[in-house]
């Protein structure tokens, strides 16, 4: 299921991933993560490893191409909210989502991120909520609100501002609280992200203030 239109004049198109797009996927998602967050990334290598990981949902996985070159990507995984008395809600995750840094604001994200929570698919397949970690300012034009409005910590018994909820429909959280549990697909080592971007060009690592401003974010809470 995909989608054409135009984006500030540019051509888009909207469409599941495909084993063609692996490379350039994993290229451009590394131009959008480098020292963003931490010196380098390891993003790409989490997509890489994604693809073959029990948790990952391929339908709801999709690449945006603007005049026909891939430019960006939306991933998703099984994720869960675990109650008090042990009962596990399903629901999903995206991220990484990425957008070249050549094109950012101009409204692809926007379009990506808006594709895959509107397609029916997440709610046959019966999932409640989207639950995503990040900047606020990013996920709240979509409605997604703070995990404490619904009583849904992380793993720690925390209430933090990056960790953003979604009901898929209409009381999809109603009664429903506890901490949340995200694939263990982003468990990545150092060394097994080092040696994957050993096979792309070099690029410096360093230092930048956005990776500050992320680790202050990180430990926010909302209180
Ligand atoms: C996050 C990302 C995917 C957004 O894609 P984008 O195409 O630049 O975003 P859009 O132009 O569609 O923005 C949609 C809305 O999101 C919000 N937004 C996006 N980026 C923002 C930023 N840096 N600061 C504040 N708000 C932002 C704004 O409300 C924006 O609407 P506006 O431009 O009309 O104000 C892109 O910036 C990116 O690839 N960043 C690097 C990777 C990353 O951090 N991914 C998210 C974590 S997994």
């Amino acid at each position: 299921m995909g989608a054409t239109g135009r984006v500030k004049n540019l051509d888009i198109n909207i469409r599941n991933e495909e084993p063609k797009d692996y490379r350039r996927v994993e290229e451009v998602a590394r131009e959008a993560f480098w020292n963003l967050y931490s010196p380098g990334c390891h993003e790409h290598f989490v997509i890489h490893k994604m693809r073959e990981h029990d948790d990952f949902i391929k339908e709801l996985t999709f690449v945006i191409e603007v005049d026909g070159q891939v430019e960006g990507g939306i991933f998703y995984t099984h994720s869960k909210i675990v109650s008090k008395d042990n009962t596990e809600y399903k629901t999903i995750t995206f991220g990484p989502v990425f957008i070249s840094p050549k094109f950012h604001r101009k409204g692809l994200g926007k379009k990506l991120i808006t594709h895959s929570i509107e397609i029916e698919v997440a709610k046959e397949m019966g999932y409640r909520a989207i639950l995503a970690l990040g900047y606020p300012y990013h996920y709240k034009p979509y409605g997604f609100v703070g995990g404490k409005k619904y009583n849904i910590s992380m793993p720690d018994g925390k209430f933090y501002k990056g960790l953003l909820v979604l009901p898929l429909y209409e009381g999809a959280l109603d009664n429903i609280s506890g901490y949340v549990v995200f694939s263990d697909v982003f468990d990545v080592t150092e060394e097994e992200v080092e040696e994957f971007d050993r096979s792309f060009p070099p690029k410096e690592k360093k230092y930048q203030a956005s990776q500050d401003e992320y680790e202050a974010a990180s430990s926010m809470l909302d209180e």
